[in-house]
C-alpha cells in the first residue's frame, strides 16, 4: 500500500454496502451487508478497501492510517436525492392553505399561481438571494443524510432567470458540501407571456436557452413537465432531443396526473429517468421494464397533493429499475426529509425498508447516470457514507419525522 494518507472506519455493526450494481425485482431486498465491517479510503476520498474489520486491518496498516470508530452503528452509502427543485425563491404556504381547503394543485397553476407564482418570486430575486434559499435547503438535506442531490432550474421561464438559477446551483456546488447535479428545466410551465402560443416558448427553450446553458456548461440534464395543459409529448420530445444534441441527458416529469405516453417516448430517447409515474400505463410499465431508464418515484408528492400512489409493486414485479426522491419544491412536496420519504414509500407502496434503501442509494445513482461513482460502498467509488444512530435499517422509516443520522461523510470528509 502506498504511503499516502489513508482513513479507515472500523467497528461498523452492519455495513450495508449495496455493492453489485443497480437492483431490479427481488434484488432490491439485498443490501449486500457485511457484519463487523470496515472501510478504508485515500486522501482523495476514493474507497480503497471494504470488508470485515479483520480483512480491512489486514490490508491497511502502519503510521499513515487514521482510524475512525463507528461505535458499532450501522453504515450505508450516503443518500441520493435524485429529483429536487431545492433552489428557488418565495414560499407558497398560502397555496398550501388553499389546497388544505380543497383547491386543486393544477387549478392553482391554471389560475396563474403554482409554478408561475414561484417564477414571479424567482425572477424578482437576486442570484445571491436564490443561493441563500438553496443553501438553507441543502443544509437540511445534509442533516437527513443526503450526500448527492439533483437540483433543477424551472422557476425562471425566461432565459435570464433560468441561467440565474443554474448559476446559483453552480455557486452552491462550489461552496457547500453536498455534491450537486444540475438539471435545466426551462420547460417546467408555460409562462404567461406565451399562454396563447406555447410553441413559441418551446422554440425559445430550444433555440436560445439550451444553447446558452450548454455554452456555460451549467447543466448535466434536461427536464420537461409533460402533462395535460403543460407540455405535450411532441413538444417534450423536441426539447429533449435538442438537449441531447447539447449533451444534456433527459430526466423527465411525466405520467403524474394524466397519462400521455411520456414514459414510452422518454424510454425510446434513452432517458436517465422518468419521474412521478403516478398514472403510468401497462404499456409504460412494459417499456420501462425493458430499458435502462429509471422510474423515479416521488411518494411525498402523492401524499402532499392527496393523489394516488404510483403502482410501485407492479413496476417492481415487472422488472423496472426504480428510485425514490423527495421532489422538494415550494408547491407539491415541501420537504428535504428523504428519511421521511422512506416511511411514506414503505407504508404506501408496500416496501420493505431494504427495498426503499436500494432506491435512495444505488438505484438513485443510476437515475443520475452516476452508478459508477456513488450509490454503493465499493473500491473505486467516492467515500460517501452515513453512520446511523439506529439499531437496524427498519428503525429509520419506522420512527419518522426526525433524522437518525449520526455522521455524514462526503468524499472522505
Ligand atoms: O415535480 N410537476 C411539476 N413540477 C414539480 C412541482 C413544482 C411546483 O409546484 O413548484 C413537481 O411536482
Ligand atoms: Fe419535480
Amino acid at each position: 500500500m502506498s504511503s499516502t494518507k489513508i482513513h479507515a472506519l472500523i467497528n461498523i455493526g452492519t455495513l450495508h454496502t449495496f455493492a453489485g450494481g443497480p437492483r431490479r425485482g427481488e434484488q432490491l431486498l439485498d443490501t449486500s451487508p457485511i457484519v463487523n465491517g470496515a472501510i478504508a479510503w485515500d486522501s482523495d476520498g476514493r474507497i480503497l478497501e471494504v470488508g470485515t474489520e479483520v480483512e480491512v486491518r489486514d490490508k491497511v496498516s502502519g503510521g499513515n492510517v487514521t482510524w475512525h470508530n463507528a461505535g458499532g452503528l450501522i453504515v450505508t452509502p450516503g443518500l441520493i436525492d435524485s429529483h429536487t427543485h431545492a433552489v428557488n425563491a418565495g414560499s407558497r404556504a398560502n397555496e398550501f392553505v388553499m389546497r388544505c381547503m380543497g383547491t386543486e394543485y393544477m387549478d392553482i397553476l391554471r389560475a396563474g399561481g403554482g409554478i408561475l407564482n414561484s417564477a414571479d418570486r424567482t425572477r424578482e430575486a437576486s442570484q445571491g438571494q436564490i443561493v441563500q434559499v438553496g443553501r438553507e435547503n441543502l443544509r437540511r438535506s445534509l442533516s437527513f443524510g443526503v450526500t448527492t442531490l439533483e437540483a433543477k432550474s424551472g422557476y425562471g421561464l425566461d432565459t435570464e432567470t433560468e441561467l440565474k438559477m443554474l448559476r446559483a446551483i453552480r455557486t452552491l456546488d462550489e461552496t457547500q458540501s453536498i455534491r450537486l447535479k444540475a438539471t435545466f428545466c426551462g420547460a417546467h410551465a408555460i409562462p404567461r407571456e406565451f399562454k396563447d402560443n406555447p410553441d413559441n416558448y418551446v422554440d425559445l427553450v430550444i433555440n436560445e436557452m439550451i444553447p446558452k446553458v450548454a455554452d456555460e456548461k451549467l447543466a448535466d440534464y434536461c427536464d420537461v413537465f409533460i402533462e395535460d395543459g403543460v407540455f405535450t409529448v411532441d413538444q417534450g420530445k423536441r426539447i429533449l432531443e435538442a438537449g441531447l444534441k447539447h449533451g444534456l441527458k433527459p430526466k423527465v416529469h411525466c405520467d403524474e396526473i394524466v397519462p400521455l405516453g411520456g414514459t414510452e417516448m422518454c424510454v425510446e430517447l434513452g432517458a436517465l429517468s422518468v419521474d412521478h409515474l403516478i398514472v403510468i400505463t401497462d404499456k409504460g410499465i412494459d417499456a420501462l421494464a425493458n430499458s435502462e431508464t429509471v422510474g423515479c418515484l416521488l411518494p411525498g408528492t402523492s401524499y402532499y397533493l392527496k393523489k394516488p400512489y404510483a403502482p410501485c409493486r407492479r413496476m417492481i414485479d415487472a422488472g423496472c429499475l426504480l428510485a425514490l426522491a423527495t421532489d422538494n419544491n415550494p408547491g407539491s412536496s415541501r420537504t428535504e426529509n428523504l428519511q421521511w420519504i422512506l416511511n411514506v414509500a414503505c407504508l404506501y407502496y408496500g416496501l420493505k425498508p431494504e427495498e426503499a434503501f436500494s432506491m435512495v442509494t444505488i438505484n438513485a445513482a443510476k437515475a443520475l447516470g452516476m452508478e459508477g461513482e456513488i450509490g454503493s460502498i465499493e473500491p473505486g467509488k467516492s467515500a460517501d457514507l452515513v453512520i446511523w444512530d439506529a439499531p437496524d435499517l427498519s428503525e429509520i422509516p419506522y420512527h419518522h419525522g426526525l433524522s437518525h443520522v449520526s455522521e455524514v461523510v462526503i468524499s472522505g470528509s
